[in-house]
């Protein structure tokens, strides 16, 4: 018989990274698919408010505690008049949204989900169009929503029938400037100017506001590095956050190589920090950059549905991913990676959040479930707030198509606020094997053991649906315990686990 596999985490409790911010949960919706018409907004819907929003959709929402959403856009906003979306709905257009090859109704838009926000409490992250326009569309959209009264757009706001202005804190510029897909795109000079001067009136308008100016599209781009450079030199003292994306699929089926990829996505960080650190040094600037990773997510499973989808319907089944058991596990390390990295990563949105490319999935007029990727973000929105400890690692390694030295045991720790509660949240990547798990504790003392929970499946392509929404689900058997100041517990092969300590009354 073969030992089972090992691995250790030590964890001392002033070796720290440092405060998590909230805003790492954040999600994205996208005027896209059956995101907002027949995802979030379904006037007709059993469950429909006054207002159209679906109430079994907006309860899973707020189950995720998700403090932030970007919104409209995405590939969007880069064809979109806010302007369309206010006022009286019968004189609102119905536009051709040539992102997505739709057409986008306006029924909802920017008052409408400033209220859906509200109801499901979370903030707006508001993107500007920088694409098909410029800097006046964007600096009077700060103003309808922000300016509080007796100016134009601001009265106007109130004529809509908001009395209070909407302070809407984060705003993106613009989309994925560098993608030739993109409405608008631009050279990096070309995006780093207009980027520069929008910032800086919109901030002019509301200096309270942040700016997120957009990096590369991906990593994978051939502009990479170059762009964040230059857009970053033309923009540095105008803005607060660089914005990240990346998506990952197992297209080959090859699951340990796929589940590798937040390797990927670590470095990605690393490399994406380094370059404000460059452009900081440069510029002798005492500011330091922080990254929105605006974007991140499993999309693959759509794509060849996608290709038949007739252009030109209203809100068609675009981008609906099913997620299975692995990518579950892969949005666990992702998750693992952004709480690593949440010294420098201040933002971060699961993109997305209903029915594209999403964790909440909904029939329309019928039910909504939870998909498996839910669940490692529950987790991690619910536990993951307070300070990220340093932790020290120890795995054994594989090495992949795409990857060398992947470690089996992917694993972070959280310290709440209060220090009352310590979580560990931890992936065996392993396919094949359980491990032994043994976390040491350094000045962390008094802890036991309140809940360990675990998402397994012995199917890894298993899903979630309306028929069956709880074939993937997780179950709090795990068998973590606390003995001589060190968390023991056996990680099922292929799991997600969360293991919550709680301070025994002293
Ligand atoms: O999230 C789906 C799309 O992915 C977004 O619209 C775009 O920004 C990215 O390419």
């Amino acid at each position: 018989m073969t030992e089972p596999r090992r691995a250790t985490m030590i964890l001392e409790r002033d070796y720290r990274i440092g405060e998590i911010d909230d805003r790492l949960y954040g999600a994205f919706v996208e005027h896209l698919g059956r995101a907002v018409y027949g995802g979030i907004y379904e006037p007709g819907h059993p469950t429909a408010d006054a207002a159209g929003f679906r109430e079994d959709v907006a309860e899973l929402v707020r189950e995720l505690r998700v403090p932030i959403v970007r919104y409209p856009g995405g590939n969007f906003v880069s064809g979109y008049n806010w302007e369309d979306g206010v006022g009286p709905r019968e004189r609102r257009p119905r536009r051709l949204d040539l992102a997505w090859r739709t057409i986008e109704t306006n029924e909802v838009g920017v008052n409408e989900f400033v209220d859906w926000a509200r109801k499901v409490n979370t903030e707006v992250m508001m993107a500007v169009n920088l694409g098909s326009r410029g800097i006046d569309a964007a600096r009077n959209l700060v103003e309808y929503c922000n300016h509080p009264s007796g100016t134009y757009y601001s009265d106007l706001r109130r004529s809509h029938g908001y009395a209070e202005p909407h302070k809407i804190k984060v705003w993106c510029l613009g989309n994925e400037m560098d993608g030739p897909w993109q409405i608008g795109a631009k050279t990096a000079y070309e995006y780093g100017r207009a980027a520069q001067e929008a910032a800086k009136v919109m901030k002019w308008v509301d200096p309270t506001i942040e700016l997120v100016v957009c990096g590369s599209s991906s990593s994978a781009m051939p502009t990479f590095a170059e762009w964040e450079a230059q857009v970053l030199d033309l923009t540095y003292e105008h803005v607060d956050y660089l914005s990240l994306h990346t998506y990952y699929g197992n297209r080959d089926n090859d699951t340990p190589n796929f589940l590798a990829w937040s390797l990927n996505m670590d470095s990605f960080i690393q490399s994406v920090a380094a370059i404000c650190d460059y452009v900081k040094a440069k510029k002798r600037s005492k500011k330091t950059m922080y990254l929105s990773f605006d974007e991140w997510n499993v999309w693959y499973h759509s794509n060849e549905q996608d290709r038949q989808i007739e252009p030109w319907s209203t809100a068609p089944p675009l981008l609906e991913d099913i997620y299975n058991m692995e990518d579950a596990l892969l949005v666990g390390c992702m998750l693992i990676t952004l709480m690593r990295r949440s010294d420098r990563v201040k933002i971060a949105c699961l993109a997305q959040l209903i029915n594209v490319i999403a964790p909440i999935m909904t029939e329309t007029g019928g039910r909504a479930w939870r998909q498996t990727i839910f669940y490692p973000f529950l987790h991690a929105s619910l536990y993951g707030r307070g300070t990220a400890l340093l932790p020290v690692v120890h795995s054994d390694k594989y090495d992949s198509k795409d990857f060398t030295d992947v470690p089996y045991l992917e694993a972070m720790a959280v310290l709440s606020r209060d220090e009352q509660e310590l979580t560990i949240f931890a992936v065996n990547r392993d396919l094949k094997e359980s491990m032994d798990f043994t976390c040491e504790l350094r000045g962390l003392t008094g802890f036991a053991v309140q809940e360990h929970i675990v998402l397994e499946h012995d199917d890894l392509k298993a899903v979630n649906s309306a028929g069956n929404p709880n074939n993937v689900a997780p179950h709090a058997r795990g068998s973590a315990a606390v003995e001589d100041g060190k968390v023991k517990a056996k990680l099922s092969k292929a799991s997600w686990n969360v293991i919550r300590l709680v301070r025994a009354q002293q």
